[in-house]
């Protein structure tokens, strides 16, 4: 009876293990590789020229004032050899002339005394620090994230405030330059801790960054925080007066109050900052039964060979699950039925997760096992991990027969309802409602990342093109012309363009619909990261609403 048991249990075990069928000396998976490094190399160099913030010149006058660059701050900040998880470093890419690298804004996770933190960085080299549309979407939403994972805030302000020709994109509306202040009111009320450092300007509104957070530290001869600068100063009522005089860090420490610690230089105050760490409550996190974790069975960087680059290719998501999983495990729910969704269980980085990926078209048993799926996790109480690469929900007479708008309704409303964490990674296309029913940016993921091969947009360039020709037919038809080819060449080459530019990484990145490019080697460390980031949530018990059946 023993030995029947342990021959089972070892032949269940060799089932839950994904056994990978890639050939990796085969001409298919090497063409692959071979074309996702070029996709890479492009990456790493776009990274990089990110990552050097503003001009040559912008970046000299920085240094001779004895500041720290936005990055070389938060290196110093964070526990020396932990990982930082940057976001969105690709915000504004392409846009403004290029003249705002990652928005002028460096935001991401990292470990302060032990402790996880949200950190917010101007980046002064780039016009001043001062902030567009793309800087107030990246520090709100690195506020958003905050505030949904319980993670204490650090900004480390030098910032001229909004940039005053862009100030009908960045001033009046809702989630506007306002809109960060009111975050930390209620951030505050939440109990989450925020600390600012005044290392250089700190204006106009700007000032409510310091004035509204719990402590605030600001260098001396160094940071400035005032309401309105010397020249509006000047102009308002005629008082002539320095900068230092002004807001100066002498001032707010021992005249004004808005200021409670006073630092030396740069590194002082990042001093003063952590020992203000070490002061915090412990966090309290949900529990989940965490194990010591595997590598998977196959190196991240076989991850090339596969990953998609032409969408029209299928991809077996499980050969990117073995490659990503706590060694390869993964228990598969209805492995059976509606097979374009493969749905299981697994571990990354030992924390239990369900897994959910696309495997073709969504079909209505797709939609309603990923339904059943999300449901069966929510109730776990286990972080959903979507792995995206979807053309979108089946179409025809038959499947609109049959309900697919209901059955994919049932899938997005327990999508949206879940109230475990969700995150994102798109590792291949995006397009249409299969974006939200695979739990896309509207669907409020704890996190969501994008390979740099993937794409994203409404539909495919080609159908976009193919629905607006045929518009255009029915339109003169009605009127009893017709379009000729040189017509519908036109429409579609146009269109074509638009979607291939508009469906890019990048394009999605520069306007934050994600929060990020990722290289696909680093997928299973940093899903490891925002798994144990999103455990400070505080979990809703499971509610959804009326499914239509
Ligand atoms: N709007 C638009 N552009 C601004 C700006 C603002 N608020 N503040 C600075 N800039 C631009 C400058 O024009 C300059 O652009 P350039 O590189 O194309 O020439 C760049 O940012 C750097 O400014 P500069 O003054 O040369 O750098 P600095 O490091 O000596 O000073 C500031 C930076 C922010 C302290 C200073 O520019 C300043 O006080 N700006 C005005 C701040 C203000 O009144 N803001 C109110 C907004 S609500």
């Amino acid at each position: 009876m023993l030995i029947i048991n342990i021959l089972i249990l070892n032949n269940r075990t060799k089932v839950d293990t994904i056994e990978s069928k890639i050939q990796l000396n085969s001409q298919e998976f090497l063409n692959n590789k071979k074309e996702f490094e070029k996709i890479l190399k492009n990456y790493y160099e776009s990274l990089e020229k990110a990552k050097l913030g503003g001009s040559k010149v912008a970046t000299e006058k920085h240094k001779l004032r004895n500041k720290l660059l936005a990055r070389e701050r938060i290196d110093k900040l964070v526990d020396k050899n932990s990982p930082f998880l940057e976001l969105s470093t690709f915000a504004a890419y392409g846009q403004y002339a290029d003249q705002f690298p990652s928005a002028g804004i460096v935001t991401g996770i990292g470990l302060i005394n032990g402790r996880e933190a949200m950190i917010v960085a101007n980046d002064a080299t780039v016009k001043g620090g001062t902030y567009i549309k793309e800087t107030i979407k990246k520090h709100i939403r690195a506020q958003e994230i905050a505030m949904e994972n319980r993670l204490p805030c650090v900004y480390l302000v030098d910032s001229g405030g909004v940039f005053l020709p862009e100030q009908a994109e960045v001033f009046p509306d809702r989630f506007d330059f306002g809109r960060i202040f009111y975050n930390q009111a209620k951030l505050s009320a939440e109990g989450i801790a925020q600390i600012s450092i005044v290392m250089g300007s700190c204006t106009a509104g700007g000032a409510y960054i310091p004035a509204m957070s719990d402590e605030s530290i600001i260098v001396r001869n160094q940071g400035t925080i005032f309401i309105g600068g010397p020249p509006l100063v000047k102009a308002a009522t005629g008082e002539e007066i320095t900068a230092e005089e002004l807001g100066g860090a002498d001032v707010h420490t021992s005249i004004s109050g808005v200021c409670d610690h006073l630092a030396e230089n740069d590194l002082h105050a990042i001093e003063i900052c952590r020992s203000i760490f070490e002061t915090l409550p412990k966090p309290i996190k949900f529990s989940i039964d965490r194990i010591e974790s595997e590598q998977p069975n196959y190196t991240s960087d076989e991850i090339y060979g596969i990953a998609p680059i032409d969408l029209r290719k299928p991809l077996d998501p499980k050969e990117i699950i073995a490659r990503i999983v706590d060694g390869s495990k993964f228990h598969e729910f209805k492995s059976r039925y509606g097979t374009t969704l493969v749905t299981g269980f697994a571990r990354i980085m030992g924390y239990p997760v369900g897994i959910i990926a696309n495997n073709g078209v969504l079909f209505s048993e797709s939609a309603l096992k990923g339904a059943h799926f999300v449901e069966l996790c929510n109730f776990r109480k286990l972080p959903i991990i979507f792995f995206q690469n979807i053309a979108g929900f089946m179409v025809g007479k038959q499947y609109e027969r049959e309900g697919i708008a209901r059955n994919g309704a049932k899938f997005v409303h327990a999508v949206a309802t879940a109230s475990v964490p969700k995150i994102t990674i798109i590792i291949g296309g995006s397009f249409g409602a299969g974006n939200y029913a695979m739990a896309g940016r509207a669907y409020d993921p704890a996190f969501l990342f994008m390979w740099p091969n993937a794409r994203i947009s409404v539909m495919g360039g080609e159908q976009a093109a193919n629905v607006l020709v045929t518009v255009k037919q029915d339109q003169l038809k009605a009127d009893g012309k017709t379009i000729n080819n040189d017509e519908i060449d036109n429409i579609e080459a146009s269109i074509l363009r638009k979607y291939e530019e508009e469906g890019s990484a990048y394009f999605s990145s520069s306007r934050l619909w994600d929060d990020g490019i990722i290289d696909p080697a680093d997928t299973r460390k940093i899903l490891g990261m925002c798994i144990e980031v999103s455990l400070n949530r505080i979990l809703n018990e499971p509610k959804t609403g009326v499914y239509r059946m």
